[in-house]
């Protein structure tokens, strides 16, 4: 436990905080990463055990518990902290500041610089679950265009592959796919594939590459007799097997099996979901063992119903990190989408805040994410826009259309195709777009210094002082002042 100088705490993630700044009055946050959709304070996808303190002369600094088990912190009015983590060890690193930001530079400096996005990444992503076939796609690719809707990057969610299976494509729904990515890319879009990070094991032998040659290699995540492969169950038919991505043979496979798949499928970038890991049984086959790693004497605070399984119980938010380098292997700068992540993870990609729901407290919700995000080292980030869990509605989907074009990741995960909303989406994706060398330059003084590329307007005027930071501020909003004029005019 430890006394904090000011109430004014910020961080621990990764959950739905109600505001930005904490109410010290008696919370507490769990932290272990988990497949839960935005809930209230429950313990989600990643794990950053950092928060910061800003005092009342201003004066920031910040706090890292480098450990990566389940853990929980409380918050109380005296005002104090207490961290309380079945194990590891007690890693604190101090960052004195003074600043708030100079506080997220030292941080990216102890923990790794945000990556350099690609210059197209910063563009317009279109996404749905559920395009079910290339038809139904073509059609929504061209009524953008129709639209004449700004937009570079086109993703592409699990029904692109055959029944759920990784480092597959359907070749009847979705026959011509990889002719097709490649006429996309001759018109200068990208594309961004799915992949989770479990493998089935039912397949018939020798059928299914992935499996066979995880096999060969021994690449899969061990009960703990060590030798047999810990099965559970997730989108691909059959049970799976998941990859250990401690174990450097695994790296090899990963990276061996992106890259072949690269020639069927030539995506620019990687979505890797699900790599909390998910898993949909409770425990795992046979049952998990009674002992003191599965039901610890003392249980942090978190979502009772937990998918947790098998995987040593410090290396589970591990896991995800350990499966972001794999693009380095292209040789091009690589771009990698995860939904969990842990201390660190930005230095390899970016993040998007999960599986939302289309109302409007979870588009107000965006922008705390975003902003934390923004403190853990992981700038490349955006929410699902229009909201992802049940059906969003005109008015919501336009206001978030509108806040989205201004996320550092712009993604609509649902897409529209009505004439005055593709007039207004066209008009606020045009001030992004006119606004992108800005960004990317934040990226990159993101990527150099370790800088936010998002902050709160508190900050930037208390912190970020400086009359060139002042500047930009202005010249930005100017410009968007300016093609807001410039739309209303007949
Ligand atoms: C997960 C992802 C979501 C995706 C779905 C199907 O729920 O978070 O974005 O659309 O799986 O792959």
């Amino acid at each position: 436990t430890t006394t904090v100088p000011s109430t004014s705490v910020y961080g621990f993630g990764e959950h739905e905080h109600p505001s930005f700044k904490h109410s010290m009055d008696f919370v507490t946050y769990g932290m272990f990463s988990r497949d839960q959709a935005p809930t209230p304070l429950a313990n989600l996808y990643g794990v950053h055990p950092f928060y910061m303190c800003v005092e009342a002369d201003s004066n920031a600094h910040g706090v890292l518990l480098l450990n990566s088990n389940a853990q929980d912190v409380s918050l109380s009015p005296n005002p104090s902290l207490t961290f309380r983590t079945i194990g590891g060890i007690l890693d604190f690193y101090v960052f004195l500041g003074p600043t708030p930001e100079n506080v997220v530079q030292q941080y990216t400096e102890a923990i790794g610089r945000p990556h350099m996005p690609a210059y197209w990444s910063l563009g317009f992503h279109l996404s749905r679950w559920g395009y079910g076939s290339i038809d139904v796609l073509k059609k929504t690719v061209d009524r953008m265009h129709y639209y004449d809707i700004p937009y570079d990057v086109q993703h592409l969610d699990i029904d692109y592959m055959e029944r759920r299976l990784d480092f597959t494509y359907d070749k009847v729904n979705y026959a011509g796919l990889p002719e097709y990515i490649q006429q996309l890319k001759k018109e200068g879009m990208h594309n961004v594939m799915i992949l989770d990070p479990f493998i089935t094991k039912d397949e018939e032998p020798g059928t299914y590459r992935p499996y066979d040659l995880g096999e060969e290699m021994g690449v899969w995540v061990n009960n703990s007799d060590g030798v047999t492969p810990a099965v559970g169950k997730a989108w691909p038919p059959g049970d799976s097997v998941f990859p250990d991505y401690t174990n450097p043979r695994t790296v090899e496979w990963w990276t061996q099996m992106c890259l072949e798949f690269k020639d069927v499928l030539d995506y620019d970038g990687i979505w890797i979901d699900m790599n909390e890991p998910s898993n949909f049984l409770r425990g795992q086959y046979p049952g998990c063992a009674v002992n003191d790693i599965n039901n610890p004497p003392y249980v942090p605070s978190l979502e009772k119903n937990l998918r947790v399984f098998f995987l040593k119980k410090e290396f589970h938010p591990l896991f995800s990190h350990l499966s972001l380098p794999v693009l380095r292997a292209t040789g091009k700068r690589a771009f990698v989408l995860s939904r969990s992540t842990f201390v660190g993870s930005g230095k390899y990609g970016g993040h998007w805040l999960g599986d939302n729901f289309s109302r409007w407290k979870d588009m107000h919700q965006s922008v705390i994410g975003i902003l934390e995000f923004n403190l853990f080292g992981i700038p490349y980030i955006g929410a699902d826009i229009c909201g992802f869990n049940y059906n969003t509605t005109y008015e919501l989907c336009l206001r978030w259309m509108q806040l989205g074009s201004f996320y550092p990741f712009s993604r609509n995960h649902n897409a529209e195709g009505n004439k005055e909303f593709a007039k207004i989406s066209r008009t606020t994706l045009r001030i992004r777009y006119s606004l992108l060398p800005y960004l990317y330059t934040l990226f990159f003084e993101s990527h150099v210094h370790g800088s936010t590329v998002v902050l709160s307007f508190l900050s930037y005027f208390t912190h970020r002082s400086g009359r060139t930071s002042i500047c930009k501020l202005v010249n930005v909003c100017l410009r968007i002042v300016t093609a807001m004029l410039l739309h209303a005019l007949p």
